[in-house]
């Protein structure tokens, strides 16, 4: 099976989990949940869910291991949740987001944000009622808090915004990138782990490496599909970065440079994790795949 069809084959099981656990029904708040299954069904690639369902193989666990896919679908709405924020007049002002009006387009400005915290602390419902053990649920909390906080994604976005005043130096956007994008990617890594109550050293810290290198190769492909991509290939704006004045990959270099530091960034996630047998080298895989994709 290559890489496209793994993926698409995670994606039914990720997909069906996420319509299940956005599911109850309340009269009252047909609002709110409208507006959080808005965003979060349909569109997504699921890069982040597929990634911690292999950590958890990795780690040893059998496939759509309970506990593990809880795990996948709580990152998947902290992830929502981010773009929905970033979307927002107030960040980035953008109309379209997976191949739909952005929520706030549809839904107006209050309810988008408040479906975003809905979405936020919803993940953290999910990782708590998990079906694994509680060593496995304190180390997702600790991973999702920590990464998607203040001084990871949250701490990304605000240096982003910095980024659109004046252009970044090389450290601070290198960090900010780190970040924004880094930090969910390393959470991949983290929960898949843990799920798996895997604490061997070696293997965390490949995996971290591995996380930290896509992350960064995959934010610089994102800048460069803002400039080169086909709107309706891409399901969101093209020219965003642009008309926000942000600092990207490109206030650096060439488009041919920024690609060949995505292939190198690639090369060296892939050398961290592929002696990791089969999940090794469908993880070095889809390192590739994230590195050439159009959207
Ligand atoms: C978009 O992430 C935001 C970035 C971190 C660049 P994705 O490209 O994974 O977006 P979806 O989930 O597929 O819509
Ligand atoms: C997004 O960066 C990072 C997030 C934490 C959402 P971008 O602003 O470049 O993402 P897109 O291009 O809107 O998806
Ligand atoms: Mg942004
Ligand atoms: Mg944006
Ligand atoms: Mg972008």
């Amino acid at each position: 099976m290559n890489i496209i069809e793994d993926l698409k084959a995670y994606n039914t099981v990720i997909n069906g989990e996420l319509d299940s656990l956005l599911s109850g029904k309340d009269d009252d708040l047909n609002l709110i949940a409208d507006s959080m299954r808005y965003s979060v069904q349909n569109g997504g690639k699921r890069i982040r869910p597929y990634l911690v369902l292999k950590f958890s193989e990795l780690g040893g666990l059998d496939s759509f291991n309970k506990g593990a896919l809880a795990f996948a679908c709580a990152l998947e709405m902290i992830h929502t949740y981010s773009l929905i924020h970033d979307d927002l007049p107030c960040m980035d002002n953008d109309d379209l987001r997976r191949g739909k009006p952005t929520n706030h387009k549809v839904f107006g400005e209050a309810t988008a944000t408040l479906a975003g915290d809905a979405l936020l602390t919803l993940a953290f419902e999910v990782v708590s009622a998990a079906e694994t053990t509680d060593k496995a649920k304190i180390k997702a909390v600790n991973a999702l808090s920590e990464l998607a906080g203040w001084k990871g994604m949250v701490g990304g976005q605000i240096m982003d915004l910095e980024g659109e005043k004046r252009k970044l130096t090389d450290r601070e956007f290198t960090k900010m990138n780190a970040l924004k994008t880094g930090a969910l990617l390393r959470c991949t890594a983290r929960l898949g782990l843990a799920a798996a109550v895997c604490d061997d050293e070696q293997t965390c810290k490949d995996a971290d490496e591995y996380c930290a290198c896509i992350g960064r190769a995959f934010q610089i492909r994102d800048d460069i599909l803002d400039v080169t991509a086909n709107q309706a290939e891409l399901g969101k704006p093209v020219g965003s970065d642009a008309k926000n004045g942000k600092t990207t990959v490109l206030s650096y270099m060439s488009l041919d440079k920024a690609q060949a530091l995505a292939a190198e960034l690639t090369e060296k996630a892939a050398a961290a994790i592929e002696k990791y047998g089969k999940t090794g080298k469908e993880l070095s895989e889809f390192a590739v795949f994230l590195l050439n994709r159009r959207k």
